[in-house]
């Protein structure tokens, strides 16, 4: 299989003209449920092109620092957006201080990660995160893969894409075991994919 950061390079021409055409605003709408400060630090992994939450962020003036392993997709991000500050680095590999980030993200990308290092990337967002700060990520789920717990490729974009989840119970389990409280765990369905849509707080 080829390796995944080089499919995104493939695919960032195609993100970078689809930029904004799918809506997200319902899940900004939750996110700024429970962010109670008016600018902050955000760290967005596997951040691609930036759009539309490192964008959202940057817009309202937050210092945001953007993670990915392709290149290609990071020069979108710098295109579009210079105030970005990137890493290019696999985010499972990156390291930061404890307390630095008000908010973490990562939107449609741990679920590229093997399962079994989904415990240890969330306690690292746990070490990043301020005291009450607050991690927004998209989860994969039974409605995607049609399995409740999967490790395995599926087709995306005419490649295929390893793609990795486990059940509700375990993930919720992962987020207590870690101390995270789970303020919002939504199924949203954007652009035909249901995905599991999960906010919680240090
Ligand atoms: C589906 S795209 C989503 C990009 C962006 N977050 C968005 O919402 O448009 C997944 C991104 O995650 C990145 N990615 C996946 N696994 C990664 C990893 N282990 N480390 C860094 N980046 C990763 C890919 O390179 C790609 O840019």
């Amino acid at each position: 299989m080829v390796n995944l950061s080089l499919i995104y390079d493939k695919f960032a021409k195609k993100y970078e003209d689809n930029r904004n055409i799918f809506n997200m605003d319902n899940i900004i709408n939750d996110l700024n449920n429970y962010i109670n400060i008016s600018q902050g630090k955000l760290l967005d992994l596997g951040c691609g092109a930036g759009e539309p939450f490192s964008s959202y962020f940057i817009k309202k003036k937050w210092d945001v620092i953007g993670v990915d392993y392709s290149s290609e997709m990071l020069k979108i991000a710098n295109k579009y957006l210079p105030q970005l500050k990137t890493i290019y680095s696999d985010m499972t590999l990156v390291k930061f201080n404890i307390n630095q980030f008000d908010l973490v993200i990562a939107i449609y990308s741990i679920f590229h990660i093997e399962k079994e290092k989904h415990t240890q990337l969330l306690k690292n967002i746990y070490f990043w995160l301020k005291k009450g700060g607050i991690a927004l990520f998209t989860y994969a789920c039974k409605e995607y893969t049609q399995h409740s717990e999967f490790s395995g490729y599926k087709e995306f974009m005419g490649e295929q894409l390893f793609y990795s989840h486990y059940d509700e119970t375990t993930i919720k389990n992962i987020l207590d075991n870690i101390g995270f409280k789970v303020l919002s765990f939504k199924y949203y369905t954007i652009a035909d994919e249901t995905f599991l849509w999960i906010i919680i707080q240090k």
